[in-house]
């Protein structure tokens, strides 16, 4: 076993399988006293959804934890990483995006909790996803700098250009002090792209998303490994496969 960074997307990933969870979350316990193995939660999920579900299913406390698609970073107490929220709001205008998304019937607001400073959340079917390249083009010719992040089918997050997963694993991984080559990133749906999309090895879920399966099969990497098995037991297929377990 050897000191490592873990940063893990919870729904679908960490949790789905509460059997593999239980074997993991011991696994990690272990590291994390004997290696000084660090653990980061990246989730779409506000904290207050974050919270909800950790009253579900049992959660390791992590050492940080990135929330509303790497828009947030809250430290233990839940302290929020303040200058991460004033780094990623140039050029943002919340405003102005839902003043635009309003032009769009197909779009149905997310619960108020979902919806933050720097995250504008809607449900938008399958069907009416052709309106995406519109929308971003309304967008950007009032001059808003924002990025469009649809997941599952069904998820859309319209967030600030310089807030995602991926910059926010970037910011983590110099905070707790790790290389790239001792960072692993795990995930399964299309919120998770960004994350792959940094220097870090990375691990695909079994059950990913097609968007997550198509996006890695145009950009292979031997440093990303697309696990067989699901959740929490890809998680650990992926550790076994980067020889940190
Ligand atoms: C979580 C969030 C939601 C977001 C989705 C995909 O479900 O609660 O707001 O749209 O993740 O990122
Ligand atoms: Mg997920």
């Amino acid at each position: 076993m050897t000191q490592f960074l873990l940063v893990t997307d919870l729904d679908n990933t960490l949790v789905g399988d509460d059997r593999a969870l239980a074997i993991l979350n011991q696994r990690l316990t272990q590291c994390r006293q004997v290696n000084g193995v660090k653990l980061v939660y990246s989730t779409g999920r506000s904290l207050t959804s974050y919270q909800q579900l950790s009253s579900e299913v049992t959660l390791l406390e992590p050492d940080v934890l990135i929330t509303a698609v790497g828009t947030e970073i809250y430290y233990p107490g839940n302290i929020l990483d303040q200058s991460w929220i004033e780094q990623s709001s140039a050029g943002w205008n919340r405003d102005a995006i839902v003043a635009i998304t309003q032009q769009f019937p197909q779009l149905v607001p997310q619960p108020k909790s979902e919806q933050r400073t720097l995250k504008v959340s809607f449900l938008l079917n399958a069907e009416d996803a052709h309106i995406l390249p519109e929308l971003e083009a309304k967008i950007k010719n009032q001059g808003v700098d924002a990025q469009l992040i649809y997941s599952s089918n069904q998820d859309l997050d319209i967030l600030s250009s310089r807030a995602n997963k991926g910059n926010a694993l970037a910011y983590i991984r110099q905070v707790l002090n790790f290389e790239p080559d001792r960072t692993i990133a795990c995930g399964d749906s299309g919120n998770d792209i960004a994350l792959f999309e940094q220097k870090t090895l990375g691990v695909i879920m079994g059950n990913a998303q097609p968007e997550l399966v198509q996006w890695h099969h145009k950009n292979q990497s031997d440093d990303r490994h697309l696990a067989k098995a699901h959740c929490a037991a890809g998680i650990l297929e992926g550790l076994q496969h980067f020889g940190f377990l």
